[in-house]
């Protein structure tokens, strides 16, 4: 398997993650119960974007728990297994005792089927790709006469159970949909949650709003007001201490955190030297201007800069880095007279994937190299009030904090910063350049339209992400009548959703032109720039 360096680094510390608070929320709740889709966090995104405040838990989690959430309506994901197979997952009796609606997806429809007395079968042929769905008989859930819908399933049910009407069929599926339409429960053999299911967010939103009755409450409004409550009542009057790097997470959580409590917290800002042009002060404007919120700045530049001499190794680099936070940070804690609580912006996918079943076990590998990482040996009590939330959402919340449009959207930027984008060894004059070359590019970018700021996810025409890197070679060049002898300069530009993969960006050839032109022009000590035209796999984003 392809292991991919962003997953050892990119995510989170979740080994650190406190088994969360049940009934965190006082809204109407759908629970989805995971039986190992791939797909499961895309089922929640669409009932979140429903407006429907949704839970994705194990299919085996304790029923207390599940129940203690109170919910309107259960989903069940689908699942690599076979219903008959000896460990096969098997739906819960109290989903089926609850009397409440129940909508079950691929393999959770097949394992609905199961538990109430009807027939799967191994189907001849596995059902993969785009199908049209025809409706036999109209309802609530599937009110349309076809939907192009997408398959993905080997087993079918052939016989639906007693009380079930079959509601839909496609070619290879005569009974693609399902429901008993008194017990509110339905199955359907395609995947209403991905996007080559074009009306499946309308389907999964009718089954939530429509058929479970769930009141649309989740908006960013509420978010923060749920929020406000929940940190208000776990830190009273003790003091919180949060470290904003500038990044979307850290800088929402703090500003929510702030939101709550104001000057109980403490948030500070490590100036590690590696940022971006201009980056240190903005972030440093930005809490000031748009929060009222005084960041505690603790310039250490130099404190980076000095282990870092000489190592040309990324993985070095990394160590450093991540020492060196940890180091500064535990100092300025104590200077702040220890706080007992600690801001940690874990988003909702971190909860999810640490406690998911199979799917993700491959994918929780880290290194604890991050900066802004937490100090695994200092006692702190951890807030983390961004722990519900997908990215979106987080994003939405910031923007209703009044967090401004280019933090809230910012393209994700390395915990090590410049330092694994300075190939060879970190020094200041090199950084200095990589960074006027990363201004130029940016600048460019935005004046083209092609920086994704401020658009939604899935709406992305520009870059994913866009940087330049410092290359630790020479070439020779000539610059009006002289020989030059300088450095080069590479531009990475990638469209992604995820950033597991990645593909480059067909940036118009005039555009690159200019800015190789400016950066050569503008840049002392550069005299060529290259374009990075490999995707990811086989390369990474970053270059280190
Ligand atoms: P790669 O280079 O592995 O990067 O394709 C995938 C994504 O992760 C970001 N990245 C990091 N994020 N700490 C982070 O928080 C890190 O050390 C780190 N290194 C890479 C990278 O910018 C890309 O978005």
């Amino acid at each position: 398997m392809y292991a991919t360096r962003s997953t050892q680094y990119a995510t989170r510390n979740t080994d650190l993650l406190i088994p969360y608070p049940l009934s965190p929320i006082s809204m109407d709740t759908i629970i989805i119960l995971d039986f190992g889709s791939q797909y499961a966090q895309l089922i929640a995104r669409r009932v979140r974007e429903a407006g429907v405040y949704c839970e994705l838990l194990p299919w085996d989690t304790p029923v207390e728990e599940v129940m203690g959430l109170n919910p309107k309506g259960f989903i069940l994901s689908g699942g690599p297994a076979s219903v008959y197979a000896p460990d096969a997952p098997q739906v819960p009796a109290y989903v089926l005792q609850s009397g409440l609606p129940v909508l079950g997806i691929c393999y959770g429809m097949q394992a609905l089927t199961h538990a109430l007395g009807g027939k799967v079968a191994p189907s001849g042929e596995r059902e993969y790709g785009p199908a049209r769905l025809s409706t036999l008989k109209k309802n609530l859930l599937l009110p349309d006469a076809d939907y192009q819908v997408w398959m993905s399933h080997g087993d079918r049910i052939e016989e639906v159970p007693p009380g079930f009407l079959p509601l839909a069929r496609s070619d290879n599926s005569p009974i693609a949909a399902m429901g008993d339409l008194s017990r509110k429960y339905f199955g359907v053999q395609f995947h209403p949650e991905v996007h080559h299911t074009p009306s499946g967010g309308q389907i999964l939103r009718r089954f939530v709003l429509d058929i479970c009755q769930a009141a649309a409450e989740w908006t960013p409004e509420a978010i923060i007001q749920e929020s406000v409550t929940r940190i208000r009542s776990q830190v009273r009057d003790e003091r919180v201490l949060a470290a904003v790097s500038g990044g979307v997470d850290s800088s929402v959580a703090a500003a929510l955190v702030h939101h709550a409590i104001g000057e109980q917290l403490i948030a500070v800002f490590v100036d590690t030297g590696l940022l971006r042009q201009g980056e240190n002060l903005q972030v440093v404007k930005t809490f000031q201007q748009n929060l009222g919120l005084e960041l505690v700045t603790v310039d250490a530049v130099e404190q980076f800069m000095r282990p870092l001499q000489g190592i040309t190794d990324p993985e070095e680099k990394r160590r450093v880095i991540g020492e060196t936070f940890i180091r500064v940070f535990e100092a300025q804690a104590r200077e702040l007279g220890s706080p007992r609580f600690l801001v940690q912006g874990t988003i909702y996918p971190d909860v999810v994937e640490s406690s998911a079943p199979d799917r993700a076990q491959a994918e929780r590998i880290k290194t604890h190299h991050n900066v802004g990482g937490l100090p695994e040996d200092m006692e702190f009590e951890l807030v983390e009030p961004l722990r519900y939330l997908f990215k979106d959402e987080v994003r939405a919340v910031g923007t209703a904090l009044g967090l401004p449009g280019e933090l809230v959207w910012r393209q994700p930027f390395p915990g090590p910063g410049l330092a694994v984008r300075c190939l060879g060894e970190v020094t200041e004059e090199r950084l200095e350049k990589l960074r006027a070359a990363d201004a130029i590019l940016t600048e460019e970018l935005q004046a083209a339209g092609l920086l994704q700021m401020g658009k939604r996810d899935r709406e992305i025409s520009g870059t994913a992400q866009a940087f330049t890197v410092l290359l630790p070679v020479r070439s020779v060049g000539v610059m009006g009548d002289q020989r030059t002898y300088q450095e080069a300069v590479a531009i990475r530009a990638v469209t992604t959703e995820d950033f597991m993969t990645a593909d480059w960006a067909r940036l118009p050839h005039d555009l690159l032109g200019r800015i190789a032109n400016r950066i050569v022009n503008e840049v002392h000590g550069i005299n060529r720039v290259v374009y990075d035209i490999t995707s990811k796999p086989p390369a990474t984003i970053e270059w280190e």
